[in-house]
């Protein structure tokens, strides 16, 4: 007889409310936390199955949940970034999102998606383990599995912080702390024993490390002294085994690492440090060059001896970042979609920061429109994104309002260009800030038919800063073909694109000065959003939209909203 392994529907009630929370020798904080905890609840479960999560919100401000990573095919009002598929849930409000987790195993997770910094500590876990009953792990079935969530940590109200710094033009304010599991560790001054994680594991055990960088604003180098990992996903997409001794790790990516216990029995700081590639020319300093750490120990260890630190790479330390992400293939032979050869469009798009035009709304333009500081803006072929105002509709809402018909919803245009306005010289220096011309905002998409594939030449500027992106796509999972640095040549790096075995991730770290070509195929309708996974460069425009029309069937086509879908 055959074992069917049935895939069960997984419930939570995700409460947003007030956490009281003291860190750092600070008097209590209140913090927005799901569950009162730091961080929230981890979702489990198989793949195949549905997930239901209902979100109250106790809080004071309004909240959506990004479920990052899952692809919400059929279920694009679940997706959660706010104004894109969703009007937010307002305080007192309560949502209920229902997505599947079909065709990937492995560790994603979920944050906040709305427009502030509130995702600072509103985050937590996804874990998807092989259907019960099918077949496991690609890889020894490990005797332990750890989440490993990186964040960072303000002494203060991330909310108020966000309004009145960065978008002001003010510098932006590092975080006093990273964490592991929520916790700064023992480096830190005054964090005391409760504010470090610990991890037990048995001598020679083989433990499946669930990486999460759920950090504002900042990559960071993982380690843990003694050890070394088999990197076995990403992105909850399987990898080929790679062994190393560093893991990088940019905000939205995750890694899954194999360790095995195999030192000598004691204790052994494991830690998360900045990856901030070259220095800035122009910019004090940027971050705080502190490491957070936790500590692994052996379960019956005698040992007194204090824990050592692993020895962590430079912050600016480019070259493993790119040897790290370019090692990545995905398993062959595998049994995920091969990827698609011929390509329907082809776009090249830079991402960047630059200085956006004045305009009468914004910050810092005084009355008459002219600029009274330059105004920091992002953008992506000098389009710097802008979401709907709050009070109209969510650009999902727009486009499934809108039926497929031309012109476009008004809440959004369909001219998001394949081509930056003006092709210059990327890598060059800063000291040349109107080459890209004063970006302007708007809320562009670029419309693709359903199944089509889209090729994207990601390629970085560095008009006013040398920094990596870590590009995140909504909706579907893309292909790395290919990663480099300089200025993208075509005709060089066309015929070394790997077709073979490319890593498929959701978010692909462009490298400082650099270039990365992905190639994804649209096959789930509905409005994606692609953005810049640094909170700071998403808060200024570093993002656009896909609208993905429907398919043939009513099953390749966007469903009615859910009753409870909030309004704006
Ligand atoms: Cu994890 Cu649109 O983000």
């Amino acid at each position: 007889f055959a074992c069917v392994a049935q895939a069960a529907v997984v419930e939570y009630t995700f409460n947003v409310g007030n956490l009281s929370i003291s860190q750092l020798c600070q008097p209590p904080l209140i913090i927005t936390a799901v569950n009162g905890q730091l961080p929230g609840p981890t979702i489990e479960a198989r793949e195949g199955d549905t997930v239901v999560v209902r979100l109250v919100n106790q809080s004071p401000y309004n909240m959506t949940i990004h479920w990052h990573g899952v692809f919400q095919r059929g279920t694009p009002w679940s997706d959660g970034p706010a104004m894109v598929t969703q009007c937010p849930v307002k305080p007192g409000g309560a949502y209920t999102y229902r997505f599947n987790v079909t065709g990937q195993e492995g560790t994603l997770w979920w944050h906040a998606h709305t427009e502030s910094y509130l995702r600072a500590t509103v985050y937590g876990a996804i874990v998807i383990r092989p259907r019960a009953g099918a077949a496991a792990y690609p890889f020894p079935t490990p005797d332990g599995e750890e989440t490993v969530i990186l964040g960072e940590w303000w002494n203060a109200n991330v909310y108020d912080l966000r309004r009145n710094a960065f978008l002001r033009g003010n510098p932006p304010i590092n975080s006093n702390a990273y964490t592991i599991n929520g916790k700064p560790g023992d480096f830190y001054n005054c964090s005391n024993a409760n504010q470090t994680y610990r991890f037990q594991v048995r001598s020679n055990g083989r433990y499946l490390l669930r990486i999460i960088n759920a950090a504002l604003n900042t990559n960071m180098f993982f380690k843990v002294a003694g050890h070394r990992f088999t990197v076995v996903a990403a992105d909850a997409a399987y990898t080929a085994p790679y062994d190393t001794d560093v893991v990088v790790i940019a905000p939205g990516q995750t890694v899954d690492a194999l360790m095995v216990a195999g030192a000598a029995p004691g204790q052994y700081y494991m830690a998360a440090s900045p990856y901030v590639s070259a220095t800035p020319p122009n910019r004090g300093p940027r971050f705080s060059m502190s490491n957070a750490t936790a500590v692994v120990e052996y379960a019956g260890s005698t040992t007194t001896a204090p824990p050592q630190p692993p020895t962590m790479p430079p912050y600016t330390d480019t070259a493993t970042a790119f040897r790290f992400f370019t090692s990545l293939k995905a398993p062959v032979p595998s049994g995920a979609p091969a990827v698609p050869l011929s390509v329907d469009t082809r776009m090249f798009v830079t991402v960047g920061l630059g200085i956006s035009d004045c305009q009468p709304a914004q910050l810092l333009c005084n009355p008459t429109g002219t600029r009274t500081l330059p105004v920091l803006a992002a953008s992506m072929n000098n389009a710097s994104f802008v979401l709907p105002p709050a009070g109209s509709v969510s650009m999902l809402q727009a486009h499934y309002d809108a039926d497929g018909s031309a012109p476009a919803p008004s809440v959004y245009t369909r001219d998001f260009p394949d081509r930056p306005p003006v092709i210059f010289n990327y890598t060059a220096d800063a000291s040349d800030i109107p080459t890209l011309q004063y970006t302007t905002k708007s809320t562009k998409v670029k419309t693709l038919r359903y199944n089509e594939t889209v090729e994207m030449v990601l390629q970085s500027t560095r008009l006013l800063a040398n920094e990596s992106h870590p590009m995140h796509l909504h909706g579907v999972n893309f292909y790395v073909l290919a990663q480099g640095v300089g200025n993208y040549d075509e005709a060089a790096a066309a015929p070394r694109f790997n077709l073979e075995n490319p890593q498929e991730r959701n978010t692909v770290a462009v490298p400082p000065g650099g270039w990365a070509v992905i190639r994804f195929q649209a096959n789930n309708p509905g409005v994606w959003f692609m953005h810049c996974h640094i909170e700071d460069h998403l808060d200024v425009g570093l993002a656009m939209a896909f609208e993905v029309q429907d398919g043939p069937t009513p099953e390749t086509s966007v469903p009615p909203p859910p009753l409870d879908l909030p309004q704006c």
